[in-house]
Order: C-alpha cells, then sequence, then structure tokens
C-alpha cells in the first residue's frame, strides 16, 4: 500500500515519542521508507540512536549540521519525500508551523516543504483545549495541514481527556489516506484558476477580480480524494494548495500552452477567468505621456479559449468542466456556453457586485450537465469545491 514511499518523520518533544518507534515499524511494515528528524525536545524523549537503528537511516537533528548540508540541503530534505509527518506533533510545534517560524531543523523543512504534512497532536489536555491552540489548529487546517487524533483516555501525566497521540496504526492509515487511497487515486486531473494579465507596457496590465479561491479550493478537494493534480494558475491573490503540482502562468497564451502541456488527463475543470482580449500593440517601453493630452489606443486580440480547445481536442480528458461568471440570466447563458464550449458540465455563478462572490469566500451555484440545471444552495467555496470533486469522483468511477 506504501510501496516505494518516502516519509519523513519529525519527531516532536512530548511523552508519546516513544510511540514514533512503534510508528516507524509500522511505516516500514507497510512498505515505505522513513527519514527521521528528531527535535532537540524529541531527543530528551527517544535517543537518537534507537530512531535511526529501527529507521535504518541518518537521524537528521541540526539544521546547521555541515555534513548534512553537504550530503542534503535542508530545502532537498524537505522535498524528497511523499508526506511529512509530525509525530508527536507538541503544542508548540503546531504553534511554530502556525506562525511559519523556522528557528531550528523541523520548523525549517516544515517551512521548506511542498509536500502535504499530517501531524498526529499529543499534549496535555488543558493545553489541547486552550484557545491558542485552537486558533493554531484552525489557521494549519486552513493551510491543508492533514490531522490525525488526538484520541480521549488517560494521559501520562495523570489527567484525562483529549490530548493522548493517536495509535500508530491509525496514524498509517491516516498516511495512507493522504497519500491517495481515495476515490481519484490514480487519476490525474488538470485544473485552471486565478486570472490571467494580459500585458500592456512592461508594467501594466489589464486583468479581473478572480481571487483564485474557488480553483485554489477545487484543486485541494481533488487532492484530498487522491487525485494527482496539475494546477495552472494565473496571478492570484490565494496561495496554491500544497501537494499538487503548480504551474504559474500569466497570460491566457501561457495558460493554454501549460494546459496542453499537462495533458493526458482524466478530467479538466477549468475555473480561471481568462482575459477574452490581448492587447496586440503592447508596448516594449514603458507608454509615457507625450503632453499632447491624447488618450493611447489600445488594440485587441482574442486569446484562444482555453475551454473549448480542450473539450474538442484530440486529448480530450473524459470529464471537461467550465465555469460560467455571469451577471445576467445565469443558466441561460451558462446552457448556452455549454453547447458553445463542447463541455460536460458547466458550474455558473453570479458574479454580480451585489452578490459577494467574486473575491469573497462563498459561492451559490447551479451545475449544468446533460441532465439539466442542479442548483446548489449558497456555501463556502470549500463546500462548494468538495461537493463537486465528489461528484467528479462518481462521474470518473
Ligand atoms: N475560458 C477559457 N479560455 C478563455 C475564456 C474562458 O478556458 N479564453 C473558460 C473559463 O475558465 C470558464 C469558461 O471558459 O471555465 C467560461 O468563462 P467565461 O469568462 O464565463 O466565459 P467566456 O468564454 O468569456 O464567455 P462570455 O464572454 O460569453 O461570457
Amino acid at each position: 500500500m506504501l510501496a516505494g514511499k518516502r516519509i519523513l518523520l519529525i519527531i516532536g518533544g512530548g511523552i508519546a515519542a516513544y510511540k514514533a518507534l512503534e510508528l516507524i515499524r509500522l511505516i516500514q511494515k507497510a512498505g515505505a521508507s522513513v527519514v527521521p528528524v528528531l527535535t532537540r525536545a524529541g531527543a530528551e524523549f527517544v535517543t537518537p540512536l534507537s530512531v535511526g537503528a529501527l529507521a535504518g537511516a541518518k537521524v537528521y537533528q541540526d539544521l546547521f549540521d555541515l555534513t548534512d548540508e553537504a550530503e542534503m540541503g535542508h530545502i532537498q530534505l524537505s522535498r524528497a519525500a511523499d508526506l511529512v509527518v509530525v509525530a508527536p506533533a507538541t503544542a508548540d510545534l503546531l504553534a511554530k508551523m502556525a506562525g511559519g517560524r523556522a528557528d531550528d531543523l523541523a520548523s525549517t523543512l516544515l517551512l521548506a516543504t511542498d509536500k502535504r504534512v499530517l501531524v498526529a497532536p499529543a499534549m496535555n489536555v488543558r493545553m489541547w483545549e486552550h484557545a491558542a491552540t485552537r486558533r493554531n489548529l484552525a489557521v494549519l487546517r486552513g493551510d491543508g495541514v492533514l490531522t490525525v487524533g488526538p484520541d480521549d483516555g488517560e494521559m501520562a501525566c495523570g489527567e484525562y481527556g483529549p490530548g493522548r497521540m493517536a495509535e500508530p496504526a491509525a496514524i498509517v492509515e491516516a498516511i495512507k489516506a493522504a497519500l491517495g487511497g481515495g476515490p481519484l487515486s490514480g487519476r490525474h486531473v488538470v485544473v485552471t484558476s486565478g486570472p490571467t494579465h494580459e500585458p500592456v507596457d512592461p508594467v501594466r496590465y489589464i486583468a479581473n477580480r478572480s481571487s483564485g479561491a474557488q480553483g485554489t479550493a477545487i484543486a485541494a478537494a481533488l487532492r484530498d480524494l487522491g487525485a494527482r493534480v496539475t494546477f495552472v494558475t494565473g496571478p492570484a491573490v490565494v496561495a496554491p494548495p500544497v501537494g499538487v503540482m503548480v504551474v504559474r502562468v500569466e497570460t491566457a497564451r501561457e495558460m493554454a500552452a501549460a494546459v496542453e502541456a499537462a495533458l493526458p488527463a482524466d478530467a479538466a475543470v477549468m475555473t480561471a477567468a481568462v482575459a477574452d482580449w490581448r492587447v496586440v500593440n503592447a508596448s516594449a517601453q514603458k507608454m509615457k505621456k507625450d503632453g499632447s493630452g491624447k488618450a493611447p489606443v489600445l488594440e485587441f486580440a482574442e486569446n484562444p479559449d482555453i475551454l473549448a480547445l480542450v473539450a474538442t481536442g484530440s486529448s480530450r480528458p473524459r470529464l471537461v468542466v467550465g465555469f460560467a461568471a455571469e451577471t445576467t440570466d445565469v443558466v441561460a447563458h451558462a446552457m448556452a456556453k455549454r453547447a458553445r464550449k463542447g463541455c460536460d458540465w458547466i458550474v455558473a455563478n453570479d458574479v454580480s457586485p451585489g452578490t459577494g462572490i467574486m473575491g469573497g469566500t462563498e459561492n451559490e451555484v447551479v451545475l449544468i450537465s446533460d441532465a439539466g440545471a442542479e442548483a446548489w444552495p449558497r456555501m463556502g467555496k470549500g463546500e462548494v469545491a468538495r461537493r463537486l470533486a465528489l461528484k467528479i469522483a462518481e462521474a470518473l468511477a
């Protein structure tokens, strides 16, 4: 199940660190290898010798160990893994992660990684219930960090309640799920997102108000169901999700090329707000006022319609989903758009200023397919994304 996978295991400083030894054994039994990192506090609970002996690998401890930098720098160490697991994740480690601190090897790796992170919190029940820990966890979940546990039970400190680290077997199950045991495992989905920027001159461009929030949420939801996601994004406000292949572009033409290069795929979801037009007489130098009061005249040419190209191209994915941002007659326009572009589904929404949808956190969509129009209630963009991802999984099953 985990054959050939590489787990970067960060062992924090808590009494539960002893369970990390059992965890190493179980991860290996499932076929994966473990690269262990021991925090300074972690080394107070388990020795580097026992961790290294069980993992059959070097134990990394010090950010400034020059040998490590010569052999494998911390950036590479954080990226060579398929998944980063923090067990036990202490309140302090979670706080560092939530705050983006990088003052030792473990926190630096967590900040530098481009892989998903799974944390197994373990701490005293009061610390677990403290508002600061709640807050940190909410931030981390928002960043896409996965959690397993903690369990309820009697703790080493004598108190009772939630805070005990999840059992190693449960952590291994969570690792399996994080590495793609979901209904979309083995599937490749291309997602476009964000606005495009069409240059006018080297310092100016034409853009739109898309934040990239809905596309980012969809990419994350597809990833959570196990899909391999190629995320082609214009210059968005919202940061791309972790654990997906990110391709950054600026213009519509760059986006079209990146999408074509990403095919074949099982599905394509085009959430990007692609500029319909580009400036053909864009200036190579900054355009200056010449004092005459005469305004410059921009000439436009139509951009490639990426959705239509994908839907009618020779490497058409099995399922092609488009979005329709409308301000009037949403369903009628979206139905016409679906037919015109040749896609399977259109997710239509009303982006009139009063709706607060463009750039906001909520969305209210109508899903148009050959079954007709299905109106979804207004909900968070994350929820829209999860529902859509599940529908995509059903369609590809
Ligand atoms: N789209 C695309 N390439 C373009 C324009 C749009 O891939 N050059 C995709 C969008 O990502 C979206 C869908 O087409 O999935 C519809 O985008 P929208 O802007 O609503 O439609 P337009 O094609 O611009 O049509 P209209 O101008 O009639 O609104």
